[in-house]
């Protein structure tokens, strides 16, 4: 099938590429013309598993395009996936201009039967609101159709969940145009569902609340078991072991950050608003997610003393999660800002994220290596659960600090060998 995909982020990007490898002819369109001249040439943006190589594939197959523009990609595509930014405005509502400003732009040179699918996250009610912008716009035919078609990729193995869905959402009215797209999806093992596009982006947000009502739920007990003295570890797994609960989401930690899960609670927070229903279960997550962090400061003042005036304070991990660069919404720096107002001396050091962290809290110092950071450190902060953090040479970094004292806020290491090396440990719901 003939494929467009408009915006070249994360989502848009990883569709792309995917749909080439699934044997489609793929044009991606983004505004950015130096984005597209460096797709072009193969340079993947962004630091995804699997991405260079599909990338390098379809531009090798003549199946994945660049081009600047979404009318250009739209030309004569059977199906015109919209996968612009949908950022969070003033009031948590998702701003649709971008949405609503491609649909004018691609309005005019839609085919008779193309099927128009919103993949970026948007809230119940933008098929149709898609629907309303085209035909305003002057679309001609009276087969085109919208869908909606949410995403559910995890950053840093959105690849492999593209590959590998758990389910495929379509919300579509018109039975030929989710016939159009279960058959673009034929090449991949999962189970379709067809539904209402209502139904279909509520699907998304209820999802996306549900995971981070899990991890707030067990950031709370995390801080129950620090007062009972029980191991959140042992408690989330023994929970985990009921299939009605399942392991997954269960690490307690420094709460829950990144491009979605803050953006979608406050998106479904401010509908439910609008529609006249307190969702005070939602708004309790978002609390508990906000002072978690507030927790883990606590914890490093703590170890540091009592006090973080002049202390030097060794951050490891700046990202929202291991395995990304990506910065949004991260927990970590935002704790990098509250240790700084408190008059830290802040020395970071991210496998990944490098020094756009010091661009985004000015003040702190970018180190080159976990060792580096450690030197003089009256404080070490463990913040993102990067697995080469567990196979540091502790024995060395004891001789490097100031003083030996670890805040793990991700439950990333190991207590009793912590303690034996003669570091003060903390952790995040355990004993
Ligand atoms: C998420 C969803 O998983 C994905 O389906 C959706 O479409 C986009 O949002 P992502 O933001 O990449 O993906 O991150 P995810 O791996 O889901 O983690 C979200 C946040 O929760 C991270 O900050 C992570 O550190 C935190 N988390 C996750 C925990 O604190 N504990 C856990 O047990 C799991």
């Amino acid at each position: 099938m003939r494929v467009a995909v408009v915006g070249a982020g994360y989502v848009g990007l990883t569709s792309a590429v995917c749909l080439a490898h699934l044997g489609h002819d793929v044009r991606c369109a983004d505004i950015d013309a130096d984005r597209v001249a460096r797709l072009t040439k193969g340079e993947a943006p962004i630091h995804e598993a699997g991405l260079p190589e599909l990338l390098a594939a379809g531009l090798a197959s003549g199946r994945l395009r660049f081009v600047v523009g979404a009318s250009d990609a739209a030309t004569g595509a059977d199906v015109v996936f919209l996968c612009v930014q949908t950022p969070q405005g003033a009031d948590g509502a998702a701003d649709l201009t971008f949405v609503e400003q491609v649909a004018r732009e691609i309005a005019p040179v839609l085919g008779p039967e193309a099927v128009v699918v919103n993949k970026s996250t948007v809230p119940v009610g933008t098929t149709r609101l898609v629907e309303r912008v085209l035909s305003e716009a002057g679309v001609v035919h009276d087969g085109v159709a919208v869908a909606s078609n949410p995403e559910f990729l995890r950053e840093g193995q959105a690849i492999h969940d593209f590959l590998n869905p758990d389910r495929i959402v379509i919300g579509c009215d018109r039975p030929e145009a989710a016939g159009v797209l279960t058959e673009l999806y034929s090449g991949l093992r999962a189970p379709v569902l067809v539904t209402d596009p209502a139904s279909a982006e509520m699907i998304k947000y209820a999802a996306n609340a549900f995971l981070a009502t899990k991890v707030s739920f067990i950031n709370a007990i995390a801080n129950l078991c620090e007062v009972v003295d029980a191991d959140v570890r042992e408690v989330a797994l023994g929970m985990g072991y009921d299939a009605r609960i399942g392991f997954q989401f269960l690490k307690a930690g420094p709460g829950y950050g990144g491009s979605c899960f803050p953006k979608d609670v406050a998106a479904l927070l401010h509908t439910s608003r609008a529609a006249g229903y307190p969702f005070e279960l939602l708004a309790g997550v978002e609390d508990v997610n906000r002072a978690q962090r507030e927790r883990i400061v606590d914890k490093i003042r703590r170890a540091a003393g009592g006090a973080l005036a002049e202390v030097p304070v060794a951050v490891w991990g700046l990202t929202f999660k291991a395995d990304t660069d990506d910065l949004r919404e991260s927990p970590a720096l935002a704790i990098c800002e509250r240790l700084l107002t408190e008059g830290a001396r802040v020395r970071a050091f991210d496998p990944a994220a490098g020094e756009q962290a010091a661009e985004r809290v000015p003040g702190v110092e970018i180190c080159a290596d976990a060792y580096a950071a450690a030197e003089g450190a009256g404080v070490i902060a463990l913040l993102t659960e990067w697995d080469e953090f567990r196979w540091l040479d502790y024995e060395r970094i004891a001789t490097l600090v100031d003083r030996p004292a670890i805040v793990d806020a991700r439950n990333l290491l190991d207590p009793p060998a912590m303690r034996r090396l003669g570091f003060a440990y903390s952790a995040v719901g355990r004993r």
